[in-house]
């Protein structure tokens, strides 16, 4: 149910007896209350924002329990985050060399390092598809933004350095890659992370490296470790370690680029101490708890792709996945991803369109993600048939976010 928000003051004269017209609801406060009713359904699976629903490791929840006894949360935090998180992230990366600045979550990394390199004018370079928001960011400050198409099979779902190169104009300063993708769980390989540092240092034009999803890949490059100087690295703890809510991630780099991003950052008062012993207490325990959370990931994947494969209509372009999310592509004559998702949706199961990703080929696809409960897994399976069939039946519905 969605209510109007407070209309002005009921006109004089005669108008005051015409029916009042609902005042419009603005973009943002649609996208909120949608959110909103999400978190307030009971039992949803989420299995559309590529969050982590594993059982957290004792540990971490011990750490969290541990700051609210202490009442840290009454206190602010280092600037730039404790020094032991710091030194785990940057380890955690094996980035000899480099520092790292908490921030609150990597899309607050991605927000000031966009909007402190970018200025009117300039160009910022990215896929499509991409993660939207940098995209966003850019817009807002002026900036112009190119996106490299990478969608279908004629180009592999991926980026190529030659590709990369053509693109790159006079106005290019930042080239934004999403590594692995999302959504596609493509990942660069290493001569791949070589050509594009080759393009880039040429021109002198910086990387931000997005490698939020870099623990469920099968294979990782970074680009800091060829192109120090002008790479900055984003760190996600919302998806490895399933801590979405609490807000913490990073940016990596050369010690001149982040004290520069550090000088004036939207966190200068610093991020949730909780949060940050959790992604201590997290970094700790990776090696011994993270091995069964991607094991049971990519079980999740290879019996969601063969329930999948099964289906008049779907199909799994990459099954390789280097995420813990899958596409699958929807035939001409499949139902739109919109109504796939609102049938599912219909059956408590958050999964998403494409659009949210691309206006240019959301209309092909939906995503999963696949970081959840084998029993999430169950019943997506299980209702995928019958959802299918509603939904070529049943239009869209309302707005998707
Ligand atoms: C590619 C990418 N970067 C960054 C983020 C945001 O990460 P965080 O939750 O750490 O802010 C997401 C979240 O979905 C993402 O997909």
């Amino acid at each position: 149910m969605t209510a109007a928000i407070p209309t002005r003051a009921a006109p004089s004269g005669s108008e005051q007896d015409a029916p009042e017209e609902p005042a419009p609801i603005a973009g943002f406060e649609q996208r909120n209350r949608h959110f909103d009713r999400l978190v307030a359904t009971p039992g949803l699976k989420w299995m559309g924002q590529n969050t982590n629903h594993m059982p957290a490791h004792p540990a971490v929840l011990a750490a969290m329990h541990a700051s609210i006894a202490a009442g840290e949360y009454q206190i602010y935090a280092p600037p730039s985050g404790l020094e032991a998180l710091r030194a785990g992230i940057v380890a955690d990366l094996g980035l000899p060399g480099a520092v790292a600045h908490v921030t609150d979550g990597a899309v607050s990394a991605l927000y000031h390092i966009v909007r402190t390199l970018l200025s009117p004018g300039d160009e910022l370079v990215t896929t499509d598809p991409t993660w939207k928001w940098p995209v966003n960011f850019a817009t807002e400050a002026g900036a112009t933004v190119r996106q490299i198409p990478i969608y279908g099979a004629e180009h592999g779902y991926r980026l190529s350095p030659a590709r990369l190169a053509e693109a790159i104009g006079p106005q290019t300063r930042l080239v934004y890659l999403v590594d692995p993708n999302n959504p596609l769980g493509t990942a660069a390989t290493a001569e791949e992370i070589e050509g594009f540092v080759d393009v880039l240092r040429a021109r002198g034009i910086y990387l931000i490296h997005d490698c939020t999803y870099r623990d469920f890949a099968f294979d990782h490059h970074l680009a800091a470790r060829l192109y120090p100087e002008r790479t900055i690295t984003t760190y996600s703890f919302s998806k490895w370690l399933g801590l979405a809510g609490l807000r913490v991630g990073a940016m990596v780099g050369d010690p001149g680029l982040i004290a520069r991003l550090a000088a004036a950052p939207p966190n200068n008062l610093g991020s949730s101490l909780i949060a940050q012993r959790a992604a201590v207490a997290g970094l700790a325990i990776k090696a011994e708890w993270f091995p069964a959370v991607l094991a049971a990931n990519r079980e999740n994947q290879r019996r969601i792709i063969a329930a999948a494969e099964s289906l008049p209509g779907l199909s799994v372009p990459i099954p390789r996945s280097n995420g813990n999310f899958l596409v699958f592509e929807t035939a001409e004559d499949a139902p739109s991803p919109e109504a796939i998702c609102a049938a599912l949706a219909r059956r408590n199961i958050l999964i998403r369109q494409g659009a949210y990703h691309t206006p240019a080929f959301g209309h092909r696809f939906v995503k999963i993600s696949t970081s959840v409960p084998a029993a999430w897994a169950d019943a997506l399976i299980e209702a995928l048939p019958a959802a299918l069939d509603e939904a070529r039946k049943a239009p869209a519905g309302g707005k998707l976010f």
